[in-house]
């Protein structure tokens, strides 16, 4: 048979480091030849390139997992899921069908989850921008609103006039768990005493009537400890409201935040020994509940987790189009996706994987997108094997976010498909069109091509 050519390639050999017989890395493949067992090539055949996939089964298995971390150490606990990091309807659909509620942070994003047929005190309202129409709507509703400031809380005291009734509301506290930078900005902070001013503003007001406490602590949480300092801060301050003022706290909402198992940019571990398995996180949260609630008392217990849930569920299958050797001697390759459609691209160390064989030893290369912008990195260096055009990479994880920040700049926004658990495709988002893009334009008649000036 005859063997392939293959380009010589020249290693530095360094004293000290593995030279190019012992250092597998050179050789090491990461291949993916299916997601969830239909075929790269079957996929991207019927359905282009690029694409995002979805693994229903790994989502449904995921929200299981963690869900039961949390429900079997404590009775009371209720998952919202974060519209804002996956809003493709068939992902809500999903969500919603292994029991969450919706979190929503917008007017349109309540609106997506009424219309997904969510009832209004299935819905929980943050945010920092909620408008009056939205509020009203909200509150007609039932929602459970979560007040980020004072000038809302204004609002909602109009809102209750108007509706001519006392309305249970929550309130949004940030606070100093150890995490820097602190989420400071959304909610009323604790320490500086605002978020205790509030309440006091809403008992004088006798409008409102606070019936729950949420908290963001920030994203990609790396130290389970924090949650257990904010279920601590949150609780007692839960109890310094009831006591001093006679509310009821029904709810400790203790917001989003798990991370999903990928290498951010910047850190050194790898995801596997860098980030703590999640049923750490429920320790450390329910043990802080059990150490400082009163005995029987068991407040519903709400999470918000976004991408701890839906990231690993999601691929990008993309297509090497060209691949050039740059100046610097670097080796590169331009795919059909960018970050247009990878935004977690920013701070994420995606896996990549190529979907075949290769011969050749591994280089490091840099994986940049079709968006002719100098920021348009996928990859600032994987090792890869020499890669035919027409091959394809798949990148994960890539369910949170990407399918909500994606923008439409340069390039359509491709099909995102649903492999279910039997197997079958769904296309659960159609690729864009020249009309999707134009529908909202107005072409004023004096401008068309060919009118005279
Ligand atoms: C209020 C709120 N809840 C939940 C989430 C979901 O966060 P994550 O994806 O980190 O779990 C966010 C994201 O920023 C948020 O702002």
């Amino acid at each position: 048979m005859k063997t392939r050519y293959e380009k010589p390639v020249i290693i530095k050999l360094q004293s000290g480091f593995m030279n190019k017989f012992g250092n597998s890395s050179l050789y090491t493949r990461q291949i993916r030849k299916d997601i969830a067992g239909v075929s790269v090539g079957e996929l991207t055949k019927t359905h282009g390139s690029p694409l995002f996939v979805y693994d229903e089964k790994a989502l449904r298995e995921r929200i299981r997992e963690v869900h039961g971390h949390f429900s079997t150490r404590y009775p009371n606990v209720t998952f919202g899921w974060s519209y804002k990091t996956n809003f493709l309807q068939a992902i809500c659909g999903i969500m919603h069908q292994e029991g969450s509620i919706a979190e929503v942070v917008s007017e349109f994003e309540y609106d997506k989850a009424r219309k997904m047929g969510i009832a209004g005190k299935d819905i929980i309202f943050n945010g920092p921008h909620k408008s009056m129409a939205a509020l009203t709507k909200a509150a007609e509703e039932g929602a459970m609103i979560n007040i980020d400031h004072l000038d809302e809380l204004y609002d909602l005291e109009k809102v209750a006039n108007q509706l001519g009734k006392k309305l249970k509301v929550g309130m949004r506290v940030n606070m100093d768990t150890g995490i820097h930078p602190q989420w400071s900005r959304f909610g009323l902070n604790l320490e500086s005493g605002q978020a205790m001013d509030a309440v006091k503003r809403m008992v004088s007001g006798g409008k409102l009537e606070l019936n729950g406490l949420h908290c963001h602590i920030g994203t990609f949480i790396l130290d389970p400890n924090a949650y257990a300092v904010e279920v601590e801060k949150m609780v007692q301050f839960a109890y310094q409201v009831e006591d001093g003022f006679g509310f009821k706290i029904e709810y400790l909402d203790i917001g989003g935040g798990l991370p999903s198992r990928i290498k951010l940019k910047g850190t050194y571990l790898p995801p596997d020994v860098g980030i703590p398995p999640i049923d750490e996180y429920a320790e450390k949260i329910t043990n802080a509940l059990y150490q400082n609630l009163r005995p029987g008392d068991f407040p519903r217990l709400i999470l918000e987790t976004g991408r701890g849930i839906v990231d690993e569920s999601g691929y990008m299958i993309t297509t090497v189009s060209a691949s050039k050797r740059l100046p610097d001697g670097r080796k590169a390759y331009i795919v059909d996706a960018g970050v247009n459609l990878l935004f977690t691209s920013f701070w994420y160390k995606f896996k990549v994987e190529t979907d075949r064989e290769t011969q050749g030893l591994n280089e490091p290369s840099v994986i940049y997108g079709p968006l002719c912008m100098n920021i348009d990195v996928v990859d600032e260096g994987s090792l890869l094997p020499p890669l035919d055009r027409g091959s394809r990479l798949i990148f994960s994880p890539v369910g949170a976010y990407n399918n909500t920040q994606w923008l439409q700049f340069i390039e359509y926004r491709p099909r995102v498909v649903l492999v279910g658990e039997d197997g079958t495709v769904d296309v659960i988002r159609e690729r864009e069109d020249l009309s999707d893009i134009e529908r909202r334009e107005i072409l004023p008649e004096r401008l068309a091509v060919g009118t005279k000036v």
